[in-house]
């Protein structure tokens, strides 16, 4: 069976190196934390990492996961501020602790205790842009009393589509036929503060099971959780779908959600003989995504299917 890596165009700093790394023979955990701590350090992704969105309260909580699918350990953290790459902080947890999630307050004291570098997530331009909505959307009564004011209201204002709700996932499968996945985000612009979004939810956000293949999913992770698209996407191939037919399937289940959030989601999914669906519901523009197999000399980006829920 062919080497393959999946990952989405927020990958793109760190995909030639994850490449690179499954392409001499690197253990695919190794080589998606590699490649992801590249778009957690890079500030153009306004989405992962370090150059990402912040929460209503101007602070930027970051989510991140890996799952091994061959042992099924996991590791994740969920509104961890203050560190500069959650991957790393969501490995430890798999390789540390009897535990698969941290979140908040337990996430940073584990983060400060392996050592993991701080940083301040929050670039000038983040701050700038947040100062603006500040201005603009909150009453002056509650500025004055901020940041001691009810929340619940301004959230519901603040899903802004253009920002945020974006996520880093990659999917592998290396030299020795395992089938791993990682996923980091800064979830929703503006959003309440500690709302975990899918990528820190085992099954939502990402999954994978070295016998049939992996999943993740980026955009709106309300519906992931909802609708626990990437385990289903991975079950239904286990229950004998194709990787096509139990991408349509996790679709279906989508289709089926009413009210909350409904906005646009994308679903990845490998399987475990090399093939691989990237499916954008409801995208406003074309999206591309990178794909890189055993023989490649480099990733290549692809365009994504495009279908309306
Ligand atoms: N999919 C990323 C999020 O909803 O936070």
């Amino acid at each position: 069976m062919a080497r393959i890596l999946v990952t989405n165009s927020e990958g793109t700093p760190g995909v030639g190196k994850t490449a690179e790394m499954l392409a001499a023979g690197a253990a695919g955990l190794d080589a998606i934390e590699a490649g992801i701590r590249l778009v957690e350090a890079d500030t153009s992704i306004r989405t992962v990492g370090r150059g990402g969105w912040p929460n209503l309260l101007g602070e930027v909580e970051l989510d991140a996961a890996m799952i091994d699918g061959s042992s099924f350990r996991s590791g994740a953290v969920g509104a961890l501020k203050g560190f500069l790459h959650p991957i790393s902080v969501a490995r430890a947890v798999l390789e540390r602790l009897p535990h698969e999630l941290l979140v908040g307050e337990g996430a940073t004291r584990f983060a400060a205790e392996i050592g993991a570098e701080t940083a301040n997530n929050l670039i000038p331009d983040s701050e700038r842009v947040w100062r603006e909505w500040f201005e603009e959307n909150v009453p002056a009564a509650d500025r004055e009393k901020w940041p001691d004011v009810p929340l619940a209201a301004l959230c519901q204002q603040a899903i802004d589509p253009e920002k945020g709700m974006d996520t880093t996932v990659f999917l592998s499968l290396d030299s020795q036929q395992e089938i791993m996945a990682g996923v980091s985000t800064s979830g929703w612009a503006w959003k309440y503060p500690g709302r975990l979004g899918d990528s820190p939810v085992i099954g939502a956000g990402c999954y994978a099971d070295s016998r049939y293949g992996a999943a993740a999913c980026t955009g709106t992770g309300e519906m992931a959780i909802r609708a626990g698209s990437s385990r289903a996407i991975v079950l239904y191939m286990k229950m004998g779908l194709s990787l096509e037919a139990a991408v349509d399937e996790a679709i279906d289940d989508l289709r089926q959600l009413r009210g909350g959030l409904l906005q646009r989601i994308t679903l990845h999914a490998i399987d475990r003989a090399g093939r691989h669906r990237v499916v954008a519901l409801n995208a406003e523009k074309q999206l591309t995504y990178w794909l890189w197999r055993e023989g490649d000399e480099a990733p290549h980006a692809e365009p994504a299917e495009i279908i309306a829920l």
